[in-house]
């Protein structure tokens, strides 16, 4: 059931969407009340494994440096040339291309070419930039200096649920992309805070709304879920669930959403756990990191990794598939909100989307 009873008037209006005033308020937000996702500890199992991306404007290089994990700004600290490509990959040493500094885990140089040329060298100043990193089972985080949460105090009571719907024991990456919508970052993050679009725009993949008897939305602090356990009876379906009880010995019929304030969203089933966070790259344009993890058998046998990984497969082919349907909405919704005259309303079933916006729109986030 939904606890709203009435409809409401969303509290952020059009121009929250549209203006660059409004989008460096939402970037200085963002860095300091959010940690941000990059990717999996299995992409940075080896010594020399690195992603770099930009995260909210700014380099950053997540590189394992043996037991560490250790994030530095992109950028050599001699005459600033990026030091890694975008992407993943690894490296033997951190070093720069340009004139060959090498750097360690700590960020400070180990060894300049030509090191006579600067005598009474600082190493302690002219260092990489680092930035925290942490873990939540397989998903990579790092953190702005602004941010004064751990990562286990930011994700809460949604903490226990990610970690054991990442676990890599019994989880692997079936899915990891950073895709560009041509919109502002706050419209795919309310897309995924109702199924009241589900019919009209993901009726062939995801199904239908299940409807207000079989939904329960829940709000705290933290951030919202929704949760369900109405399920279809489609040939897919039913073989999905006996799939799940052959490699597993069970079936939860939950599925679950979760958005925990301001920008990371996870959906999690028996079959996939979907982990997604949307940052803006300027006012109408927003990047969003996709992180798929999909079953593995918890029973032994060929056949069954074998069903698994077809599985997994399968289910981030279909995830992906429902991502590409949004895709196409978010920038008419963003050529919408360029000529919108007021704030336009929130139905019940959209009470997720109230609790955002009164989130963002207090001064604090409180
Ligand atoms: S700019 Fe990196 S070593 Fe010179
Ligand atoms: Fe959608």
């Amino acid at each position: 059931m939904y606890q709203a009873t009435t409809s409401t008037i969303p509290k952020l209006g059009p121009e929250s969407y549209c203006d660059s005033q409004y989008h460096d308020q939402d970037v200085t937000r963002l860095r300091s009340s959010a940690w941000h996702l990059i990717g999996t500890t299995g992409q940075l199992a080896s010594t020399g494994d690195y992603i770099a991306c930009h995260v909210l404007g700014v380099p950053i290089v997540v590189r394992r440096f043996d037991e560490q994990l250790v994030a530095f700004r992109n950028v050599c600290a001699h005459r600033h040339c990026q030091l890694i490509d975008e992407g993943m990959g690894n490296t033997a040493e951190l070093k720069c291309r340009y004139h060959g500094w090498q750097y360690g885990s700590d960020g400070q140089t180990r060894r300049i070419p030509g090191a006579k040329n600067f005598p009474n060298f600082d190493r302690q100043r002219h260092r990489l930039e680092g930035f925290d990193v942490d873990t939540v089972g397989q998903l990579v985080f790092v953190r702005f200096a602004q941010c004064d949460q751990t990562l286990s105090e930011w994700l809460g009571e949604f903490e226990k649920p990610l970690q054991v719907a990442t676990d890599a024991k019994d989880w692997k990456l079936n899915l990891f992309n950073r895709l560009t919508y041509e919109a502002n970052w706050k419209i795919p993050v309310e897309a995924s805070l109702e199924s009241y679009h589900l019919d009209e725009v993901h009726a062939k993949t995801f199904g239908s709304d299940p409807g207000e008897e079989a939904t329960l939305h829940q709000f705290n602090a933290k951030g919202t879920t929704f949760q369900t356990e109405s399920r279809g009876k489609s040939l897919v379906e039913r073989l999905e669930e006996a799939s799940i009880r052959w490699l597993t010995g069970s079936f939860d019929p939950r599925y679950q959403h979760i958005h925990l304030f301001p920008n990371l969203m996870a959906s999690l089933t028996e079959t996939i756990t979907l982990v997604y966070q949307i940052e803006p790259l300027s006012a109408q344009r927003c990047q969003m990191t996709v992180i798929g993890l999909g079953r593995s058998p918890s029973r032994p046998g060929r056949l069954k990794h074998l069903w698994a990984w077809g599985m997994r497969r399968m289910s981030a082919r279909i995830a992906m598939k429902i991502f590409m349907e949004d895709a196409t909405i978010f920038p008419l919704v963003q050529n919408g909100k360029r000529g919108a005259v007021d704030h336009g309303i929130f139905g019940r079933c959209e009470e997720r989307l109230d609790a955002f916006h009164k989130y963002w729109a207090a001064p604090n986030g409180q």
